[in-house]
């Protein structure tokens, strides 16, 4: 199948990690309903349970049809493992049509792989721009919006950077696949969650902390200016901070010899339900993650985000999340500014319906503005 011809019969989904895991799921359930053969292929740039099997069980998702194993490695071994199980897969398998989602490096191992064995390519949240290139994430999604021939940028702003950049694919606007995810999840996760119970916090009395981003928590200095704005910010207001770690975060901590500040507790990666009950009952949320960004703002909590670039500014538009960096003062300056704060903020990603567009255009082969929307 081309970009302009027929309606795609078998459908290759590759991911590799916890958010790909999550926002791909409406895509993924969406082929079942549609009866579409999906080909599962997961990198396994992610392996540990809490970060990768958990999601697969709570939101009820296929065992993989391959699982590459690729594991932890620096990121030419990484890509460039993915890339030769990958290109296997679709060699045995020739899928009209393989679908990649976000800015990992299994996203862009999926991409790159698709494309040298001539299949194409449909990216799932194309088009955000950090506009900056030192982030991996940001060289990822830019290679994979000029791939792919299919772009499903969740937002009018999102969409504009690809038609600025004059990428070759089509363009078709859906919303995020997140928007799905939490409507299909958060009344769950209110009846069935006991995580505020078992960690013993109250309602809007407690703050979410998660920090995993390579440049904040890989340099000893950015971690510790983090947790210090972060814990000074607490000890001012009187509330604990609850930090489901990250592996990654988890390691520099104990390679770097940080003390935790005594505000700050943390704890294992929670799963799915129990971390969208603690990210809704939180007071605000301090982050310097991509997904949690987007999740604070659709569930109406605020953010303070922990970088000095985000490539999801509508959450910033609407009001719900502020960039503070990393300098404490700032972190402090931005909590004061974001605590309390109403959410009566529009949500900027779509109505919950992102994976049906996706599917839409898929089936059609192309037609942009049968299927689009303006979220
Ligand atoms: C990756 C993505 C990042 C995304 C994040 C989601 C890239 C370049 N980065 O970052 O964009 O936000 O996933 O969580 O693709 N580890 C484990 N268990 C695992 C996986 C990793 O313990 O299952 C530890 C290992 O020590 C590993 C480290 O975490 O070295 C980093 O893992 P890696 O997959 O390289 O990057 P993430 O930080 O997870
Ligand atoms: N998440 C989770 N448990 C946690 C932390 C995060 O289920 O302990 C979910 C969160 O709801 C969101 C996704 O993981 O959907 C975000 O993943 P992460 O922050 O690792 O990656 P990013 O979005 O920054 O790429």
């Amino acid at each position: 199948m081309t970009a302009d011809s027929g309606g795609a019969s078998q459908v290759a989904i590759v991911l590799g990690t916890r958010p790909e895991i999550i926002k791909f799921a409406p895509v993924i359930k969406a082929c079942d309903r549609r009866g579409v053969d999906c080909l599962l292929v997961h990198t396994g740039q992610h392996y540990s349970e809490d970060l990768d099997q958990v999601f697969f069980d709570q939101l009820e998702l296929p065992t993989p049809d391959y699982n590459l194993e690729v594991g932890s490695r620096s990121h030419g071994e990484q890509t460039g493992r993915m890339l030769e199980g990958i290109e296997d897969v679709l060699d045995e398998h020739a899928p009209d049509v393989v679908l990649v989602q976000g800015d990992t490096n299994s996203t862009l191992a999926g991409a790159l792989a698709a494309s040298k064995s001539n299949v194409d390519v449909g990216h799932v949240e194309a088009g955000l721009r950090s506009f900056d290139r030192d982030m991996p994430e940001e060289v990822n999604r830019v290679v994979t919006d000029h791939i792919a021939d299919y772009l499903f940028p969740p937002t009018e702003e999102t969409r504009s950077h690809l038609e600025r950049e004059s990428v070759a694919g089509e363009i078709v606007t859906t919303g995020n696949t997140i928007v799905d995810s939490l409507y299909e999840y958060r009344d769950l996760a209110a009846e069935k969650s006991d995580v505020l119970s078992d960690l013993g916090l109250q309602e809007d009395d407690f703050y979410l902390l998660t920090a995993h981003r390579a440049e904040n928590v890989d340099d000893r200095e950015s971690f510790a200016r983090l947790l210090e704005g972060v814990s000074r910010f607490a000890a001012q207001t009187g509330r604990e901070v609850v930090y489901p770690i990250h592996p990654r975060a988890q390691s520099r901590l104990d390679e770097f010899d940080l003390t935790l500040p005594e505000e700050i507790r943390t704890v294992e990666p929670l799963d799915f339900l129990d971390f969208l009950r603690l990210e809704s009952a939180a007071a605000l949320a301090f982050t310097d993650s991509g997904g949690v960004q987007e999740e604070t703002c659709i569930l109406g909590t605020p953010c303070v985000t922990l970088r000095y670039s985000t490539e999801r500014p509508e959450t910033a538009y609407v009001g719900a999340n502020c960039l503070a960096g990393l300098d404490p003062d700032d972190v402090v300056e931005a909590g004061s500014t974001m605590l309390g704060k109403d959410a009566d903020w529009d949500v900027p990603f779509g109505d919950g319906r992102a994976a049906e567009r996706i599917l839409d255009t898929l089936a059609a082969g192309v037609e942009p503005d049968a299927a689009e929307v303006s979220p």
